[in-house]
């Protein structure tokens, strides 16, 4: 960057230009090629972050410390926008999200006057909020942010576990128009003909750590067989398979040719490749849980509900999240 230009930045900047956008692209601007003054600006995000934090804990306490709301939701709102890389999204679009109302219904509670962000009333429904920082009211209750989509669905057969495909049905597919458009993707994949618990989320890390082995999340799969499973054969213990040896599984038959099956890893096709080995041939694959949730029975086939928040706890918890 130019002297002049850092000159113009920096008069801009002191000349009491308050729009907080600019100001912080302004300093990023000026410190790029300073990293002395990036750790600098660091430490005072960090720093500003627990302002931040601090600021909402206010909230609850701030009618005994008598702020006027008004402004006490300026003041919140400006320490976010100023100092923190914080994720925007428009008002209408959060609403429409949290599942609190439609965008058409949103407009009207907002020219109704019944959205506030962080204490003030937004009429416009286009207005950008901080959706982790902001805090939105919709007739006077405060709405729950959630960053991430977790869906539990009871795949059926003959649907492929992708995101998309250009030929064969895919478990997006089977979901409402609005969620086909938010870049949801199958937590794991279930082969085409096998069924139950599927989940599907827009969380790239949590599922990563589901789905990684070395985090032994566990899946339960029913599973019935066209010829008896040879028990002297204890595929259960491992069997070699891509190079490697299986890790130890979990059989607990009902029958000879009938049982669940627990694994903590999910190779392409593997109890199918399992009971292979064994000289039997799986018929017919269920999964019944997944990371500690069992398939929620109330589930047709094809159909899905969002996880409920204890529910997404579990499977942080299954993974030390
Ligand atoms: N093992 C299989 O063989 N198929 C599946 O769909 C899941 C596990």
């Amino acid at each position: 960057m130019t002297a002049i230009r850092q000159k113009t930045l920096k008069n801009e900047l002191c000349s009491g230009y308050t729009d907080p956008v600019a100001f912080r692209n302004g300093i990023f601007r000026i410190i790029k090629n300073d990293n002395k003054a990036y750790l600098k600006l660091r430490f005072l995000f960090c720093l500003t972050k627990k302002v931040t934090f601090m600021l909402k804990l206010f909230t609850r306490t701030r009618k005994y410390a008598k702020i006027p709301s008004r402004t006490f939701g300026y003041l919140q709102m400006s320490v976010c926008r100023i100092f923190t890389t914080v994720e925007k999204m428009r008002l209408d679009k959060f609403l429409s999200q949290t599942k609190t109302l439609s965008r058409s219904e949103a407009t009207k509670a907002a020219k109704a006057g019944l959205i506030t962000v962080n204490g003030m009333t937004v009429r416009d429904c286009s207005t950008h909020i901080a959706p982790e920082t902001d805090v939105i009211g919709y007739q006077g209750a405060v709405i729950k942010y959630r960053k991430f989509i977790w869906i539990m669905m009871n795949k059926p057969s003959g649907v492929l576990s992708a995101s998309d495909d250009k030929k064969a049905k895919t478990v997006i597919d089977l979901l409402p128009p609005p969620l086909c458009s938010m870049g949801l993707f199958p937590c794991g994949r279930l082969d085409k003909d096998t069924v139950g618990l599927l989940l599907i989320t827009n969380d790239g890390e949590l599922s990563h750590k589901l789905l990684t082995p070395k985090n032994h999340a566990k899946k339960t799969y029913r599973y019935v067989l066209s010829v008896p499973y040879d028990t002297s054969k204890r595929i259960e213990d491992g069997i070699p398979m891509d190079g490697k040896i299986t890790k130890p599984a979990v059989i607990v038959s009902d029958s000879p040719v009938s049982g669940t099956i627990t694994l903590t890893e999910g190779k392409y096709h593997q109890i199918k490749r399992m009971f292979e080995y064994a000289g039997s041939k799986v018929t017919f694959l269920q999964r019944t849980d997944f990371a500690g949730l069992h398939l929620d029975n109330t589930l047709k086939d094809g159909e899905w509900r969002y996880l409920t928040e204890e529910e997404t706890e579990i499977l942080k918890k299954a993974v030390n999240s």
